[in-house]
């Protein structure tokens, strides 16, 4: 088979790779960072490179857009006349025929985002899984025959009552050299009452743990003290599997059309946890073999994956669990790296697309304790949704897709430095001023142009293209129905001809055009409406005319401004000072969980009682997705946004979000025995 130089840029990995493999392939296989959302079904665009033209003597390489397959009708379709002229291809559609040297533009870089994962203070009330015991164990002596672990469980049991105590097998061979050692002083630490899972020579004080979120796009986790569930370090990294297809639905996809897909995703995400364990014990400073329990939490799709469990199942009705109940095993079964004798725990399920990162949720924010209705939604290109009080709870989760996170979107991108990420638009003259990630100055603020010297403007993320829809309704530039108006070119060229509909430039330099597109609005109606409909649902469910708190859980929630997520009719109304954002609650849920085994009683036997809905079968949904289509919604009213802000008046004509419907289709999940797809 020939093969080819191949050059990535600017990670300059480089490689031989065989004569007809998709770039997209190429950029796995020498470990490129380059993003996939639809899974290379050349619809996404994210995984768009461009070609290098001419002469590079460093790499020995003459590089053309010659030197790859012809274009195909996926790249004639998706990419504008501009970028093709500009030597852009789509990496999951073009075959290397010759040498090449591929440049990945930052809006294709999967590795920069921004990890938004902080703990966030909270008060455990602390009696977690493990517990240290010091006792003296009696000599061996040659007349009583007993072996060194007999004599260690009666000393357990004459001070703790626990009879019989089990030892784990990696344990065991370190016991003998431990109580010699320690003139028969031990420590040894406990799981559950049940079980030996540490021993040291002499007094040991302290013991550790790990609480992971394990997210789709980043995970993040937290290094705690035991005792009193403390973090004494954090660390984030990028999700592996990333590589493998941006959402989950693209993974599993992947696991359907690759053999050995599922295990290569479950080693990716194993390797990096370990990377992950072994910064945060230098930078805590703390002993490997204090690091004694773990919890995990993560959607189904992660859940399953992490525990080496193949997720097919999961992409498609009836969206079977290979298992709901919380799942409790050493961690050496699941190849990480903590000490040899070391617990997980992972909290249930809820269903078949609501994870254990949604239980963790409901941990750390227990609508179930209150009397207030509570709304809490997890949005990311699924958002999961727990509505409910101390009388009855229910979830779901939504599949809204990736526009919220800026895919799918013209000028999109992931949270990165450089990203537009607010956005504010002058009603009179609909000039725009934003603000991107990594600066706290609007763009019409003195430095802005210094801090842009740094990062550029590279495009626009899902908190910044959320406010930007709505701010140009609130504007009048977008109508109720979604549709740019194309009249009010008039009033300022930011509103622009393209193509057959309008478009709105935020931001154009020698090297970027920033714009939202009419494809991009209707992308972001379809995200907001098929959240807003389920939630609807959810409150059909357990008869609730109105919701008296929300909170927005995860990464990204917590930058969404919740005025302009009710202007947009991500939500219903509610009173915007009861619309609080709670950062990573599915961590904060973990943390719980690894400190107290309280914590895991409770969100056990909560999960038991909730309630789950699948959406997309509802026969109310499609109904309350056409009303949703509208901004911010074609028939519910909005008392409190309204006591804040002005909305435009509909018009007859800008009425119905449906307007143009037969462009906008039903964003649901696949039906059994097909390729999981994120719209039908
Ligand atoms: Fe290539 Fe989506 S268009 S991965």
């Amino acid at each position: 088979m020939t093969k080819h130089k191949v050059v990535f840029t600017p990670s300059g990995r480089h490689g031989e790779i065989e004569e007809g493999t998709y770039i997209l392939t190429a950029s796995r296989i020498l470990g490129v960072d380059l993003a996939s959302v639809c899974g290379g079904n050349g619809k996404c665009t994210q995984c768009k490179v461009q070609i290098g033209k001419g002469d590079f003597p460093k790499h020995q390489i003459t590089s053309d857009n010659s030197h790859l397959s012809e274009l195909s009708s996926a790249e004639t379709y998706q990419i504008n006349k501009e970028d093709l002229a500009k030597d852009f291809r789509l990496g999951c559609q073009t075959r290397i025929m010759g040498d090449v040297v591929i440049d990945i533009p930052s809006t294709s870089q999967t590795h920069d985002q921004v990890i938004r994962k902080a703990a966030i203070n909270i008060t455990i009330d602390s009696k977690p899984a493990v517990q240290l015991v010091t006792v003296d164990v009696e000599e061996a002596q040659m007349h009583i025959p007993s072996g060194d672990l007999e004599r260690l469980q009666n000393s357990i049991e004459f001070k703790t009552g626990i009879p019989n105590i089990s030892i784990e097998a990696a344990v065991l061979p370190q016991l003998q050299k431990a109580l010699r050692k320690g003139k028969w002083l031990v420590t040894v630490a406990i799981y559950e009452q049940s079980k030996i899972i540490a021993i040291w020579s002499g007094e040991q004080k302290e013991a550790y743990g790990l609480a992971v979120d394990i997210g789709s796009t980043t995970i993040a986790g937290h290094l705690c003290e035991l005792k009193s569930g403390k973090v004494l370090a954090t660390y984030g990294l990028m999700n592996p599997q990333i590589r493998f297809g941006e959402d989950v639905m693209s993974r599993v996809s992947y696991a359907m059309m690759n053999t050995g897909g599922d295990k290569e995703m479950t080693d990716a995400v194993r390797s990096s946890i370990c990377q992950m364990t072994d910064e945060l014990i230098q930078s805590s400073g703390i002993d490997r073999d204090t690091l004694l329990d773990a919890v995990f939490v993560g959607n189904p799709i992660m859940h399953h994956l992490f525990l080496g469990i193949d997720p097919v199942e999961l992409g498609g009705a009836p969206f079977a669990l290979a298992v709901q109940t919380a799942v409790q095993l050493p961690a050496s079964s699941l190849d990480l790296n903590l000490a040899a004798g070391a617990q997980v725990y992972i909290p249930p399920c809820i269903a078949g697309h609501v994870g254990a990162d949604a239980a963790a949720v409901a941990l750390a924010e227990s609508p179930y304790n209150n009397d207030e209705m509570t709304l809490i939604i997890d949005v990311g290109t699924n958002a999961e949704i727990i509505l409910g009080n101390k009388t009855k709870l229910v979830a779901a989760s939504s599949p809204t897709g990736p526009a919220f996170e800026g895919a799918q979107i013209e000028s999109g991108q992931r949270a990165a430095p450089g990203a537009i990420e607010r956005v504010r638009i002058d009603p009179e003259t609909l000039e725009p001023r934003f603000k991107i990630i990594s600066s706290d100055l609007w763009s019409n603020e003195e430095g802005f142009d210094e801090v842009i010297k740094d990062t550029g403007v590279t495009g626009i993320c899902g908190s910044g293209i959320i406010e930007a829809v709505a701010t140009l309704f609130l504007a009048k530039v977008i109508k109720s129905d979604g549709v740019i108006d194309g009249s009010k070119s008039n009033l300022s060229p930011r509103v622009f001809e393209n193509g057959k509909t309008w478009a709105y430039q935020l931001y154009k330099d020698s090297n970027t055009h920033i714009y939202i597109a009419q494809n991009d609005v209707r992308a972001i109606q379809l995200a907001k409406a098929t959240l807003y409909a389920s939630v609807r649902l959810l409150m059909d469910k357990i008869n609730v005319p109105k919701i008296e708190n929300i909170r927005f859980a995860g990464a990204f929630g917590a930058h969404i401004d919740p005025k302009y997520a009710m202007v947009l009719g991500m939500i219903p109304d509610c009173p915007l000072e009861q619309v609080k954002t709670v950062g990573n609650a599915a961590g904060t849920g973990a943390r719980m969980a690894l400190s107290s085994l309280a914590s895991r009683q409770e969100i056990e036997d909560q999960v038991v009682k909730m309630d789950k809905i699948e959406t997309a079968i509802e026969s109310s949904f499609q109904e309350y997705f056409i009303n949703a289509m509208a901004i911010p919604h074609k028939v519910d009213t909005f008392e409190n946004l309204s006591q804040h802000i002005t909305l435009p008046t509909q018009t007859s004509s800008d009425s119905d979000g449906s307007s143009d419907m037969p462009r906008v289709r039903r964003r649901r999940r696949s039906s059994r025995g097909g390729r999981p797809n994120k719209s039908l």
